[in-house]
């Protein structure tokens, strides 16, 4: 008899994108030249020096298990970059962890009890309603317009506070939707948990790619009650481009950063020892690569966003972070691709493969129907070459 898989893992709903992953490999295996804007990571090699700082520790022998929470230099060095941006944390509230990703569900682990609710502002990015069922609660989607710039107003989050809500999980700025939290939107934010005593995840793992002038607050340092009841989540796999070294980290109020501490003990241990020397050489080497990569970003999405006004059927939402473009393509539903008529957006992203050899990501997976998202995370001519096909597709359709 074929083992039962339990509850928590076959609830767990896959990827949206494997089936289209699946589709494009099978195109590129017919030779066939499939431009992908799926991609979640920047496509830039870690800057030299982090990577020489990576070799270094292996040639010296650092390749064995550290503290749980990571390296105290490393650990320090965070706390340090936090006080310089005028947010007092110290080396015992950091927690060096793999990924932003085991921050947030390390966080969430620490702070949930079974059926405890989470508000989501959305859209947001689909690993979280995953991470909070995972961590044993219930996830509570508040999803906000594109007139509302994406982001929930205080009043939207109020009427879906209850009894069972215990946190809110907020990402600025936002994966999909680029969105940049305002320090007044977040003072709201913040007052909102104030009054009904809920922690606050920030999870600012794109805080270092704004744009346009714009630039993203640390929800922590806005107030000592903010303080309190804020883990902030971040990491390095988008400033610096290591999203393989897997490593992160959470800030927050000490015993919620030993609780993390201690369920990462028995969960992963330390996150890896090579990966941590790197990342103490990013904070500390050269800065010049993380505006090096944040100029090429703001270049590209200017082209995309400029591009894209010539798509018909589809409409956007300005971005001012991260590296996305959440468009609404509503407009293209509905219609006609060689007699089939397309029903969802999941649908347009498969024809769109089909037919154009472009790979996009439908928006249902992030609480945004009728839209997909378009990554700006690739080579200026790739991205020009990429969209006049987007623009082809959709000009063929009847
Ligand atoms: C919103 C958001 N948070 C966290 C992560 C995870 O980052 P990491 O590579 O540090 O695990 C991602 C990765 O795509 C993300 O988009």
């Amino acid at each position: 008899m074929a083992l039962s898989v339990s509850a928590v893992c076959s609830g767990i709903t896959p990827s949206a994108t494997l089936r289209l992953n699946a589709l494009a490999a099978e195109k590129r295996r017919q030779g066939l030249d499939v431009i992908s804007l799926a991609a979640g990571e920047p496509d830039f090699p870690t800057p030299e020096h982090i990577r020489a700082a990576g070799c270094a520790a292996i040639d010296a022998g650092r390749t064995v298990y550290t503290a749980t929470a990571g390296i105290p230099e490393l650990r320090a060095e965070l706390a340090a970059r936090y006080r310089r941006l005028g947010v007092p944390y110290q080396a015992d509230q950091m927690i060096v962890t793999t990924g932003a990703k085991q921050a947030l569900l390390g966080a969430l682990t620490a702070l949930l009890n079974p059926g405890d609710e989470v508000l989501l502002p959305a859209p947001c990015w689909l690993s979280y309603p995953e991470m909070i069922r995972m961590a044993g609660g219930v996830p509570v989607p508040v999803i906000a317009s594109a007139g509302e710039g994406f982001i929930p107003s205080p009043r939207q989050l109020k009427a879906a506070v209850t009894g069972r809500t215990r946190a809110v999980l907020l990402n600025n700025p936002c994966n999909p939707t680029g969105a940049v939290w305002s320090g007044e939107q977040l003072l709201s934010l913040c007052e909102l948990a104030r009054r009904h005593d809920l922690a606050i995840i920030s999870d600012e793992i794109y805080e270092s790619l704004c744009y346009e002038g714009r630039s993203s607050t640390v929800t922590a340092g806005l107030s000592e009650d903010a303080l309190e009841r804020t883990v902030t989540v971040s990491g390095f796999s988008k400033a610096y481009a290591m999203t393989g070294w897997r490593l992160g980290w959470a800030a927050g109020p000490r015993h919620i950063i030993a609780a993390m501490d201690a369920w990462q003990g028995h969960a992963t241990g330390n996150p890896s020892s090579v990966s941590q020397y790197a990342g103490l050489e990013a904070l500390r080497g050269d800065q010049s690569g993380v505006e090096t990569m944040r100029l090429a970003f703001e270049q590209r999405r200017a082209l995309i966003l400029s591009l894209l006004d010539g798509v018909p059927g589809l409409r956007y939402t300005v971005p001012y972070g991260a590296f996305y473009v959440l468009a609404d393509v509503r407009g293209l539903l509905g219609k006609r691709c060689r007699g089939e008529v397309i029903g969802s957006a999941g649908r347009l992203c498969e024809l769109l493969m089909e037919h154009a050899l472009v790979s996009i990501v439908p928006g249902d997976g992030f609480y945004a129907p009728g839209c997909v998202r378009l990554s700006y995370a690739i080579k200026e001519s790739r991205l020009a070459e990429a969209v006049r096909r987007i623009k082809a597709f959709a000009e063929s359709l009847e």
